[in-house]
């Protein structure tokens, strides 16, 4: 369990620990929809998806609360398994890449959201080092829009680089690229 101190001095504590994430999902989807941007119905499909991914040999999950017990921010994953729908979908860009390696022994950020009102304080990279410090494997990936956002300063940040750029899934709007890192993740200076 990790306290994280904030700026602002009436700003509650932030503790990072293992997440009860079937138990909370709509609280974090709640969270999502604040920094991601769901719409209801994609928040149905959500729902089935992550109770469904939480199956998963493997699968962990850790939650961001603040001293009151608000979900604040969440990561969850697993490890790959190239025969999830995920990891099909990106296998031939990767190959294309000579890349694909990094999908074996190799554990999956699924998603990573901090409520907006609780971004930049160290939050996110909090959730995502201390899942991958536990997961057991030599390599993290994860996929994130192909755009120069927050997330990508921060996974660039951390140690993943680009494993192959404008991956198209199935009924999503923007392109993604695909990252890898080695595990343990860079810690900052
Ligand atoms: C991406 C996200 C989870 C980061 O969480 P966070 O708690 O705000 O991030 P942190 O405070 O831990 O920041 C860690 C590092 O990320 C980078 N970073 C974070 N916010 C950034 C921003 N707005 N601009 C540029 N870099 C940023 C920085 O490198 C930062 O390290 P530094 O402070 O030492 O420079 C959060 O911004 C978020 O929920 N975004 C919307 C949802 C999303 O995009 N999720 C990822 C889907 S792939």
């Amino acid at each position: 369990m990790a306290a994280l101190s904030q700026d602002g001095s009436h700003a509650p504590d932030v503790v990072v620990e293992p997440l009860d994430l079937t138990a909370r999902v709509d609280e974090a989807l709640a969270v999502q929809a604040l920094a991601f941007g769901l719409t209801d119905d994609e928040i149905d499909i959500r729902r089935y998806i992550v109770l469904r991914h939480l199956q998963n040999p493997g699968a962990r999950a850790l939650g961001a609360t603040t001293e009151e017990g608000k979900l604040v921010g969440f990561v969850y994953g697993m490890p790959n398994d190239r025969s999830h729908w995920w990891s099909t979908v990106v296998e031939p860009y990767l190959r294309r890449n000579g890349t694909d390696g990094w999908l074996d022994d190799s554990f999956v950020i699924t998603e990573l959201h901090v409520h907006p009102r609780f971004q930049g304080r160290g939050v996110g990279r909090e959730l995502i080092t201390t899942i991958t410090d536990g997961c057991g494997l030599p390599r993290s990936i994860l996929s994130a829009i192909d755009t120069e956002s927050p997330a990508r300063a921060l996974y660039r940040r951390l140690g993943y680089q680009d494993l192959a750029g404008q991956v198209l899934f199935p009924s999503a709007p923007s392109p993604y690229v695909v990252m890898g890192a080695p595990l343990p993740l860079r810690r900052a200076n």
